[in-house]
């Protein structure tokens, strides 16, 4: 193996969900790499601080591109806007997905009551938008011989989150992380299996990489509860993940497919 074997000079590669938190940690990565990123998120989707940052010093080497992964015709279109502003893809990173962060307390419900339209939402961003970005811009790669997906999927996708997490957080009833959040990473997580197994005749390799809780606006409560479950003692930092990322993207991991890398410190090793 070569020191260039985790290099992406030339490679065009595609982030969905890229201008929140973790977007530009993936972007930046490949963009250090030598690869070419565009960056798709939807229209008028909040620009983190580190985007921001990002965009500024990649230049021309990170486009910004519209795109809702629910939307089959607007995929297609973000794919055709890569092509001709940047060129054919070779790696993507099915990023773009929702969680529900702790709210206020206001408005809750029990397990019983939990609206299915927000499970629906769930499922309908971090699984379907995977599915159909990966069935036409993996379809692209698969078609041409060659290619790379990192599908992002979650601690939560191995191991139920632990709800003690939240139970100190003042509401009107308990804060209850959805069920639906877990289910779509656990289907995402197989469904990189299913489509490793399907395309690795054609060249195109797909696995997962699957983060523990990063560092980022935790209150200290939940962050003492958090890490003392993480047998290496600490949240993830932005850094951490970048390694994995370039390895799964590049030819550093020219035999691996359909794994499941999970960057969480060992949370779900106990
Ligand atoms: N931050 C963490 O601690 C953590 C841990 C494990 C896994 N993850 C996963 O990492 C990924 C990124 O998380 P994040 O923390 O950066 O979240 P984030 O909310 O900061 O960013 C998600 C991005 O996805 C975009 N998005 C939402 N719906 C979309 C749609 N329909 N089409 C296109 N883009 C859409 C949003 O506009 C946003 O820019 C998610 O899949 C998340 O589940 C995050």
């Amino acid at each position: 193996m070569s020191d260039r074997s985790f290099r992406l000079d030339n490679q065009i590669a595609v982030v969905t969900g890229a201008c929140g938190r973790l977007g530009p940690v993936w972007a930046e990565a490949l963009v250090d790499a030598g690869a070419r990123v565009g960056a798709l998120d939807l229209a008028g989707a909040p620009v983190s601080a580190n985007y921001q940052a990002l965009s500024e010093r990649a230049g021309d080497r990170m486009r910004r591109i519209e795109c809702d992964v629910t939307e089959r015709r607007s995929i297609e279109r973000a794919l055709d806007e890569v092509i001709s502003r940047l060129g054919e893809p070779s790696v993507l990173v099915n990023n773009a997905g929702i969680d529900q962060p702790p709210d206020a307390g206001s408005d809750r419900a029990s397990i019983e009551n939990l609206a299915i339209d927000q499970f629906r939402r769930m499922v309908e961003v971090n699984l379907l938008g995977a599915f159909q970005v990966t069935q036409v811009v993996g379809g692209r790669m698969a078609a041409r011989g060659n290619g790379a997906i990192v599908n992002i999927g979650s601690l939560y996708g191995s191991v139920s989150p632990d709800q003690r997490f939240y139970d100190h957080m003042p509401g009107n009833l308990p804060f209850l992380k959805s069920p639906a959040y877990g289910a779509s990473k656990a289907a995402l997580v197989n469904m990189t299996r299913y489509f490793a197994t399907l395309w690795g005749s054609r060249g195109v390799r797909v696995n997962a990489l699957s983060p523990g809780g990063v560092l980022g606006g935790q209150d200290e409560q939940f962050r003492a509860k958090y890490v003392a479950r993480v047998p290496l003692g600490r949240m993830a930092q932005p850094a951490d993940l970048k390694g994995p990322l370039l390895f799964l993207a590049s030819s550093a991991s020219a035999y691996v497919t359909g794994h499941e890398l999970r960057v969480d410190g060992g949370f779900t090793a106990w």
